[in-house]
């Protein structure tokens, strides 16, 4: 899954990752973190998704960041606005009210970039890597987030045989490990959501859950 495999999937309009709404599981479980109205939200492979307007509409400022200028730009047309861009070594910012997006690698984001982000939420980005870059993403890029930060993980569980990823299957057991060394991680639900992706059975998946973690930095 490397950069033009992404890209590719953007130009051919391959994005049934898109959701036309905030995430039913993020607006559930979000309030439960407790996070001070204002504070930065850090959105890692954002695509365009609606979860970030959600989180400007709460009140709280965000930062994400997602390779695709198609996506980056789709994002802003299609809620109206029309974004400030400059130019910095992390890539392109797009901003607009309390929205910024970095078309970038989220890689290359320093622990200056993410500094002032009090929060981090993951839906559909560590499950759209393969497993030795969802080690990268938890080695390399999470422990640029503070001590005290605090998200939500959202993942899938699936017999991984039955279907390609991405999106991959990462087991609970998994993100336990990845997250072990700096991060508290608490399982807040687990739900079969089989029947509501006709997609997976279709591929012949004959098991489908997704699971919501709350992380803590310590
Ligand atoms: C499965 S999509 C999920 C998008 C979004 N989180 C959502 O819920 O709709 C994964 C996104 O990550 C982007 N991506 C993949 N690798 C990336 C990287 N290294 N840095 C930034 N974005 C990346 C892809 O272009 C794609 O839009």
């Amino acid at each position: 899954m490397d950069a033009d495999f992404w890209h590719q999937r953007w130009q051919d309009n391959q994005i049934g990752f898109h959701q036309d709404r905030p995430s039913p599981l993020l607006l559930k479980h979000w309030p439960s973190l407790g996070l001070a109205g204002g504070s930065r939200v850090f959105v890692p492979l954002a695509g365009k998704t609606l979860d970030m307007a959600w989180f400007a509409s709460q009140g709280h400022r965000v930062l994400g960041v997602e390779l695709s200028q198609l996506a980056v730009e789709a994002f802003f047309a299609e809620l109206g606005l029309t974004p400030e861009v400059s130019e910095s070594r992390y890539g392109s910012h797009y901003r607009a009210g309390a929205i910024e997006l970095i078309c970038g690698d989220a890689f290359a984001l320093d622990a200056q970039a993410l500094g002032d982000c009090a929060a981090v939420f993951d839906r559909a980005a560590l499950i759209a890597l393969p497993p030795p870059l969802r080690q990268r993403y938890a080695d390399e890029l999470y422990p640029r987030l503070q001590p005290g930060c605090r998200g939500l993980l959202i993942t899938l569980e699936y017999p991984q045989h039955e279907k390609q990823g991405p999106p991959f299957c990462v087991s609970e057991a998994e993100v336990r490990a990845l997250y072990a060394r700096d991060w508290d991680v608490t399982t807040l639900e687990r739900r079969d959501i089989l029947a509501q992706q006709p997609g997976f059975v279709v591929e012949g998946v004959t098991a489908l859950e997704t699971i919501v973690y709350a992380l803590g930095r310590r």
